[in-house]
């Protein structure tokens, strides 16, 4: 999410785009695949020849447009086959014109689709046959199909479940305008992919491939067109009608749509590819405000939602004037059309996406207002806003040749939006945030069966990659080249980039030649981080010669298990500086050294005194660093790191230190002993230190997570590691608890004394630091503790405050956590997103009874399978945060999770294969755990009509 990602890492956090495999065990498994289902028929054209002996032929001739057979394309699915980046090749027709005519109902659209299709090039012909036009199409009716308005044969053309192939013959030699007719269910479509009804509207989610589900068409980003789009529908129901681009005319028509219908016509004058299309009609409401660009062109600005939510409108809308400001004066880049338009949403599968013009959110990404938004939710808005907005650029203006791309944009926009988001606010803490989210949910992710390069080499269902990978590896990337060529540097890089490909669909390496040729640099080698799976390890070591007075690092990289032993080195940027061991500062300032050899010594010359090595200052690279410190050290630079990164880092080291010795005690079945006293005094300075930055100090006490602790070992025992969390955060609370009363006592005096709740960075630093004593407080469930957590409950100004203390409670023993829970669920009831924090605190509560529980909050009338958001408010936090129980060791977690995966299969496939992700950390477990959890994996596997989505990832974790 990222706080601000728009997919979903883990279910329970959103990342814009929010938000998985490993390279051989996921080609080996395309090739098995490929051979299993095609014979001997391997590679693209085996695939295309099995496919047609599949597909079924229409049945009845078609006399006129209207009465041309229907086929509906519902059910069997073919069986699931792999696409290879490798045989990546243009279309034989491309599509320069699109026009849409919408009849819109929600139990019933219909679609007529005029696409102006010409040979992609010379090459289109093979021989004298002219080659097959291959269209797209799932779940559509096709009612009508004619080429430049005359019905076509039935002889001409055939049918199947997810494609539409007219025969070379049939087509003109040049351009020519094939028309559709057909039609789809919205009210059906709960896998909230192509047009669907949710809440009052319907809306449309194409990318990556829904698009196919509105109407048949090349359905690859390669293929742009200029696109236009009438829509007609009842006006009472649909008074809002809105779609791509601007906005041509709008009326009443009823000899043409019907009694009591409208019609609003579109027009986006940027060609775009299909996953871009967007359309919304329903009872909505809007905010509306403008922005003057730089070039003092005035944009008109509409933020639309149900009408119940527009009082929770506002804070986006500053979020999009503040994006728009900063990517003109951070990278001269202007919007470009006369409106924007953003529509909130409430079930969707994501966080939120860029179609052009009009941006479509999740509710939970776009809507804040103080009583049902906590700051993280605040700042998330502001990051996805900002991240949407973006694309228009980094996406849209300039997109993705295929999608084994897609970090191309992903990796880029999320770069830019963790930019933006520092400058809004502090770009240590925007650091460290986005550090920690990376190790907890990628670096999870690379050290699992669904590891993957940033740029795959191979998919079955193209949703399965929107993933931590993708996105937060992919920004990391991109955060790279910005270390190794300066900030000037990269910006010299995006100019060129634009320059060139505006307008197009590119590749990654089109966008690496930029950055390599702007600024006159060899970036070969650096290919490497596109190619390579998994989290490579970086030792250092270092010695220092007084005498010579010289200082040499020894940096030595080892590749992932991932990418095998033999993988060729990578180009890693190593900030550096050297700190002195007085603590008076640096005695050599920052520098980026490059490792591009398997093992480097960096020796510095007329080094005075004595000195400590800073080492990959602000997290420089993406990789496992391996520095042997002694505590004392780490003590040293907790104190006097010059780098806010690495001072955090220092503090979060130690404490991985301390929690991973208790979980191997555990493990063993010895006692954990007290808290080291180097860690207590640590942790008692962080905190009675009268920090400037309220926030670092509270990440400076927050515990590393199971996640990202799981990840760094290579033998995970759960409950163990729960019970080291456990013991450590009770140990720090119980010997720190004068302290962590006072820093509260403070913390909550000054958030007292304001007046109206504010998101700014002061204030939220504020309340992240009382939050963090009180959640320490807790954990000591005793009286006095406890009481404090429902008076802030009870005393709650805003929902921070309330589901701070809410959580709290939750894990105490006594009556006060049902109390609490009463209390906060009566302030919530009625609004979706704040009940689903409800849901989410429950789901996560460490009680004995937590599976009854989650079971319980399932059977509640409020619950519901075919709302994304609730479902990962329950069954995501329960297995994302609930870590004792979801691992519990009769293995009743893991049956409980694989149920809900075959339930939810049925309703949403790209949700359902989100949570199957929980399993694929089987084989990193300890056997008896490993083996329960495996055991699922294969009952799912052998669960008859499993989506191809989630039939992947069952699959590929096995491997
Ligand atoms: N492009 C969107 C974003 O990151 C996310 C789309 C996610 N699509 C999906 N099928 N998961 O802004
Ligand atoms: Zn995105």
């Amino acid at each position: 999410m990222r706080g601000a990602r728009v997919v979903f890492g883990v279910l329970g956090a959103i990342a814009p785009c929010a938000h998985a495999h490993r390279l051989a065990g996921w080609q080996a498994s395309g090739a098995a695949r490929a051979l299993a289902i095609g014979g001997a028929l391997g590679g693209a054209h085996g695939r295309r020849l099995f496919r047609s002996a599949l597909v079924p032929r229409t049945a009845s001739p078609p006399t006129t447009m209207a009465a041309t057979a229907a086929a509906t394309t519902s059910g069997a699915e073919a069986p699931p086959v792999p696409k290879l980046r490798a045989d990546y090749a243009p279309p034989a027709y491309a599509i320069k014109k699109v026009h849409l005519d919408f009849a819109l109902g929600a139990d019933e659209t219909t679609v007529t689709a005029d696409l102006a299709v010409e040979p992609w090039d010379a090459g289109a012909r093979t021989g004298d046959a002219r080659a097959d036009l291959v269209l797209d199409g799932e779940e559509l009716t096709l009612d009508a199909l004619s080429i430049d308005g005359t019905p076509l044969e039935p002889s001409a053309y055939s049918h199947g479940p997810t494609s539409l192939t007219i025969r070379g013959a049939a087509l003109p030699a040049g351009a020519f305008t094939l028309r559709t007719v057909v039609r789809t269910k919205p009210r059906l479509n709960t896998a909230l992919s192509g047009l669907y009804y949710s809440g009052r509207m319907l809306c449309t989610q194409c990318e990556a491939e829904g698009f196919r589900r509105i109407t048949f068409f090349l359905d690859r980003p390669d293929v742009m067109a200029v696109y236009s789009v009438r829509m007609a529908g009842p006006q009472a129901a649909m008074p809002v009608l809105l779609s791509n681009g601007n906005l041509l005319k709008a009326g009443v028509d009823e000899a043409r749509d019907g009694p009591g219908s409208h019609f609003a016509e579109w027009a986006d004058p940027f060609p775009k590819p299909s996953y871009l299309f967007a359309l919304v009609a329903g009872a909505l409401q809007h905010i509306s405000s403008s922005y003057v660009t730089r070039s003092g062109r005035t944009v008109t600005l509409n933020i639309y939602s149900e009408p119940e939510s527009v009082d929770a409108l506002e804070y986006a809308m500053g979020a999009l004037k503040r994006s728009m400001r900063w990517d003109e004066e951070v990278f001269g880049l202007e919007y470009d059309l006369d409106l924007f338009n953003i529509v909130a949403v409430s079930d969707f599968n994501m966080g939120a996406m860029e179609n052009k013009g009009l941006n479509v959110f999740n509710t939970a990404c776009v809507l804040a207002r103080p009583w049902s938004a906590t700051d993280a939710d605040y700042e998330r808005v502001e990051g996805v806003v900002a991240h949407e907005y973006f694309h228009n650029w980094t996406g849209n203006r300039v997109t993705c040749r295929d999608w084994f791309q897609l970090t191309l944009k992903e990796g880029l926009t999320v770069y830019r939006d963790q930019a933006f988001s520092a400058d809004m606010s502090s770009e240590a803490v925007k650091r460290i945030s986005d550090v920690r989210m990376l190790r907890a949910r990628q670096f999870a992710e690379d050290a699992s069966p669904l590891a993957h390069p940033i740029r795959p080499e191979s998919y079955v269902a193209m949703d399965n990659f929107y993933t931590a990978t993708v996105y937060e590896k992919g920004a990391e990337v991109i955060r790279m080249y910005a270390a190794l060529l300066g900030k000037a540097g990269f910006r010299k890089g995006m100019d060129l980039y634009f320059k060139r490909h505006d307008g197009a669909a590119v590749t990654c390496d089109d966008f690496r030649k930029a950055m390599a040729d702007a600024n006159g640099r060899d970036l070969a080698q650096f290919e490497g981080w596109y190619t390579q799976p998994g989290t490579p390890t970086v030792h250092a070591t270092w010695a220092h010669d007084a005498g010579a007075r010289t200082f040499s690092l020894t940096l030595r990289q080892v590749p992932p298990a991932a990418a095998g032993a033999s993988a060729p080195p990578l180009h890693v940027p190593v900030a550096f500086a050297l700190l002195r061991a007085d603590g008076s500062g640096e005695a050599l300032g920052e520098r980026v050294l490059e490792l591009t050899e398997r093992e480097a010594t960096f020796t510095l010359n007329d080094v005075e005194g004595e000195v400590v090595p800073s080492i990959l200052r602000g997290f420089s690279a993406p990789v496992h660093l391996v520095a042997q410190r002694t505590d004392a050290e780490l003590a040293f630079l907790m104190a006097h790191e010059t780098d806010a990164f690495n001072r955090w880092e220092a503090a979060n080291a130690l404490m991985t230190r301390v929690l991973l010795g208790a979980a191997d005690a555990g493990a063993r079945r010895e006692p954990l002993g007290e808290v080291p006293a180097v860690l207590l005094d640590a942790c008692r300075a962080t905190l009675v230190e009268r920090a400037a930055d309220r926030s670092l100090q509270a990440l400076a006490l927050a515990l590393p997570d199971f996640d990202t602790l799981s990840s760094s070992v290579e033998v995970v025992h759960p409950q163990p590691l729960c019970a080291a969390i456990g013991w450590l955060k009770k140990g720090l609370a119980a010997a720190l608890k004068p302290e962590l009363l006072s820093v509260y006592a403070q913390c909550a005096a000054d958030d007292a004394a304001t007046a109206a709740y504010s998101p700014d960075a002061e204030s939220i630093g504020r309340r992240r630091l009382r939050d963090a004593c009180l959640s320490y407080l807790s954990a000591l469930d005793e009286a006095d503790t406890t009481a404090l957590c429902m008076q802030q409950l009870k005393g709650a100004r805003c929902m921070t405050d309330a589901l701070a203390a809410f959580s709290a409670a939750s894990r105490v023993s006594g009556p006060a956590r049902l109390e609490a829970s009463a209390i906060f669920a009566d302030k919530v009831k009625d609004d979706p997103l704040a009940l689903d924090k409800w849901y989410r605190t429950r789901a996560a509560a460490d009680v004995p009874s937590a599976l009854s529980e989650v079971r319980e909050l399932m059977s509640l009338p409020s619950f519901s399978l075919t709302n994304p958001n609730r479902v990962r408010a329950v069954v995501g936090a329960f297995t994302a945060l609930n870590h004792k129980t979801f691992h519990k060791e009769d293995g009743s977690g893991y049956a409980f999770t694989a149920q809900c995966v075959i339930d939810l299969d049925k309703i949403n496939p790209q949700v359902a294969a989100r949570l199957a992700r929980s399993f694929s950390a089987w084989r990193r477990l300890e056997p008896a755990s490993g083996a329960l959890m495996k055991a699922q994996l294969e009952q799912l596997q052998r669960t008859p009509g499993l989506s191809r989505n989630t039939l992947e990832i069952v699959n590929t974790s096995l491997q």
